[in-house]
């Protein structure tokens, strides 16, 4: 018998307002802007299902319905392709998820913060370790990071946070741990929300991508508001690691931060590029573009001279 993937449940909080998208963001989730041809909850949950996990449980709040209809079949879409001939896309949209996995969707009755949706997931999670991935970091990886994870996990049979060195002047927008260890996988001292540059512990911040014990329910129910009056993830974990090893992982891939505009471009220019149909004519159209500005650029510089 093959051995099955320890982690089975993934759980998707989907209930920030998303005011750094705003207006896109009014009736709209932000996990449904689309990078290329996907929503980025979409890329989401292949993430989690090549990880393994089968359970995908969605933390949604106001304005999430979109979220639902995404991966419920859509018969009336599906006749009329059908009937149109085209298959490819029938394909495509019976794709958007596989009947082997189960959706579950919880409210979170107000947006309290990241820790506060995580602990909505505790009934749907029970007592297994679990995958918690935050849709708006988006990571093009040729292994995907909640597997490579799920690995690290086999060996160290311990909660696991994504992280990556981000620039001095950023700490004060990540969690930021304290690590011992060297390599790709170092154990975590301490952990830390949003500190700003002259005190932080380290540049080490945390992504959207953890695999964490079930012990973490019981912190997030005792701990009360941080930073931003949040009951924070952070925090939890914070507590988690003075009973439990917490390791934090420096993962394997190109994170964009789609939860601001500039990460989003950077994302769909990245994505579009790469696309096997798109890549070519777009980066003919950039080229274009490129060029005419050089072009513009020169005949003004030159003209300034004269
Ligand atoms: P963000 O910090 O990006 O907050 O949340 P946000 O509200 O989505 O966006 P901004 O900052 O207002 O633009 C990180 C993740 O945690 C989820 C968000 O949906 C996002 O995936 N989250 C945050 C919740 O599910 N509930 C909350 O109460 C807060």
């Amino acid at each position: 018998m093959s051995r099955r993937h320890p982690i089975e449940t993934a759980v998707f909080p989907v209930a920030g307002r998303g005011t750094r998208f705003l207006p896109a963001t009014k009736a709209s989730p932000k996990e449904m802007l689309p990078v290329v041809d996907k929503p980025l909850i979409q890329y989401a949950v292949e993430e989690a299902l090549e990880a393994g996990a089968r359970r995908l449980v969605f933390i949604t709040g106001a304005s999430k319905r979109a979220i639902e209809d995404h991966f419920d079949s859509d018969r009336e879409l599906e006749n009329m392709l059908q009937s149109q001939g085209k298959s490819e896309l029938l394909k495509q949209l019976r794709g958007v998820l596989p009947s082997y996995a189960t959706c579950i969707y919880i409210r979170q009755p107000a947006p309290l913060g990241l820790g506060h949706a995580v602990l909505c997931a505790a009934p749907a999670v029970g007592d297994q370790p679990f995958f918690v991935h935050l849709a708006d970091d988006l990571i093009a990886a040729e292994e995907a990071v909640l597997a490579q994870m799920g690995r690290v996990f086999t060996t160290k049979q311990a909660s696991i946070i994504g992280c990556e060195t981000v620039p001095r002047s950023d700490t004060d927008k990540y969690g930021i741990v304290a690590t011992s260890g060297s390599g790709d996988t170092l154990r975590i001292e301490s952990i830390v929300e949003k500190p700003k540059p002259a005190v932080a512990p380290s540049n080490l911040a945390v992504v959207g991508r953890y695999l964490l014990s079930p012990r973490i329910f019981e912190h997030l129910a005792r701990i009360g508001r941080g930073a931003g009056g949040e009951i924070q993830l952070t925090d939890g974990i914070a507590r988690l690691l003075v009973e439990e090893p917490v390791y934090a992982y420096r993962f394997r891939g190109e994170r964009y931060d789609c939860g601001n505009k500039l990460g989003y471009l950077e994302a769909t220019v990245a994505y579009a590029l790469a696309h096997p149909e798109l890549g070519r004519p777009f980066r003919a159209h950039l080229k274009k573009i490129i060029n005419a500005t050089k072009t513009n650029g020169a005949a003004r510089s030159a003209a300034k001279r004269r």
